[in-house]
């Protein structure tokens, strides 16, 4: 039996809802880095913890934690129990303490963020950052890394659709490469706005750079007068409670975060100095005559009560021994993974960093965005689907995988073993398809 035919026999009613759903969404679903399944997406019914189950009772192991936001995984007590109530006092549309709260918490973690503002979406706020120096410097041009994603806008996205405008508005810099990296911005220092760093590439496999890269980074981009804006929207919460900041021992001027700071729920926030984001406030007065933000931040769900009690209550559980679990099954997952692929003399790579794994078959190391050119997406495909049919969930086409704090070590060799059956089973159509690849 194929690998196709095993899911459709065992997905039956996930293949009906997706007839519905085609009839309704372009492609059947509304979120892209799902819809990579084939023939159709698993619809899920229930999660808990690390598992979920699909409307036709499969159980899995998630390694998608909705691509970052589950740190604690699906439905963690003390987050249903914050989110419960405050379902029962305040949605939304008011001013409460919690976001008081929330935002004391993080710029007790992330040193440039004095004063920040929340948004739904990572997009919005990687946006708004932006806005914010072009807004301060007149200058409207921004340095970005070669193969980062910072969200959907127009601002910083630039697919089929945006303004060429917007992309002339753009410097991409070399990632990991201070020499060509400093040459350029020597080049557009009067015109630059912004550097942006997204610290770990998520379109990379989250492969770090060099240390001393943030370093040079930090010192060039200090040196020229230009501000350095820190996308830390996945890598925030995840790599240390200050992120990548911390974790690497670079300071923003601007920071983004996103993903886990709501828990599982839509929120995001942008931070810097008290100077910098006074550009959003209004100013300090003693009479109702106030003045008006010189940018405002408008956005009916900017401060959603039930992400920022999920938030809170999630950045509450962030202890030492958590993070030190989460480092510990991160390396278990990619040793294992790394043991399996020579064992089988299949080439591939595994990168990733703390709780985040990628895999990508390929026999040359990941260096920069131009190495994805080498990466056969067909076999990681075929070796997603395997095993997604052996009860684990990975990271759709090619995107990063996420452990959560509620696997346990036992998860982790579960998910090793049923991945070394997939590629052992896989073996005759690696060699048939991408003969190459064995060693
Ligand atoms: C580094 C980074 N920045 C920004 C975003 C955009 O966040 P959102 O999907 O919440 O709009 C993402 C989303 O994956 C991201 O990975």
């Amino acid at each position: 039996m194929s690998i196709v035919e095993d899911y459709v026999r065992r997905t039956p009613t996930s293949g009906k809802l997706h007839e519905r759903g085609r009839k309704v969404f372009p492609g059947g679903y509304t979120r892209s880095t799902i819809l990579v399944d084939y023939p159709y997406p698993t619809y899920i019914q229930r999660a808990l913890g690390c598992r979920v189950w699909d409307v036709d009772g499969n159980e899995y192991i998630d390694y998608i934690n909705n691509y970052g936001p589950l740190l604690l995984g699906h439905n963690n007590p003390a987050v249903v129990e914050a989110v419960k109530q405050q379902l029962e006092t305040i949605w939304s549309g008011a001013v409460t303490e919690t976001e008081v709260k929330l935002a004391e918490k993080v710029k007790e973690l992330y040193p440039c963020a004095e004063r920040m503002l929340f948004c739904p979406t990572g997009s919005e706020a990687c946006m708004k950052a932006v806005r914010t120096y072009r807004a301060i410097s007149g200058k409207e041009k921004i340095a970005m890394f070669k193969g980062a994603y910072h969200g959907s806008s127009d601002s910083l996205s630039f697919q089929e659709g945006t303004p060429t405008d917007f992309l002339s508005k753009v410097v991409l810099l070399p990632y990991d490469e201070i020499e060509g990296v400093e040459r350029l911005i020597e080049l557009y220092k009067d015109e630059l706005a912004a550097v942006l760093l997204e610290p770990t590439m998520g379109r990379m496999g989250h492969k770090p750079a060099h240390p001393d890269f943030y370093k040079a980074l930090r010192e060039i981009t200090r040196k020229k007068g230009i501000p350095l804006v820190i996308d830390e929207i996945v890598d925030g919460f995840r790599l240390a409670p200050g992120g990548a900041q911390q974790r690497f021992g670079i300071q923003a001027d601007m920071t983004m975060l996103g993903k886990v700071l709501g828990g599982g729920f839509p929120l995001a926030a942008f931070a810097s100095s008290e100077e910098v984001m006074s550009i959003w406030g209004i100013q300090e007065s003693t009479s109702l005559d106030i003045v008006g933000p010189r940018i405002a931040n408008t956005g009916t769900f900017n401060d959603t009560k039930i992400s920022i009690a999920a938030g809170l209550a999630t950045i509450e559980q962030l202890t030492p021994d958590l993070y030190k679990h989460l480092e510990k099954i991160g390396d278990e997952m990619r040793g294992g993974m790394k043991k399996i692929f020579s064992g089988l003399r299949i080439k591939a790579q595994v990168t990733g960093i703390s709780s985040m794994f990628s895999i990508f078959f390929t026999g040359k190391p990941i260096v920069n965005s131009d190495s994805m050119v080498h990466v056969n997406k067909l076999v990681y495909r075929c070796f997603a689907m395997s095993l997604l049919n052996k009860g684990v969930i990975i990271g759709k086409g090619g995107n990063p995988s996420f452990c959560s704090a509620a696997m346990t070590e036992e998860d982790i060799k579960q998910t090793l073993k049923a991945a070394e059956e997939t590629l052992s089973e896989m073996l005759p159509l690696i060699k048939e398809i991408a003969p190459t690849l064995i060693d």
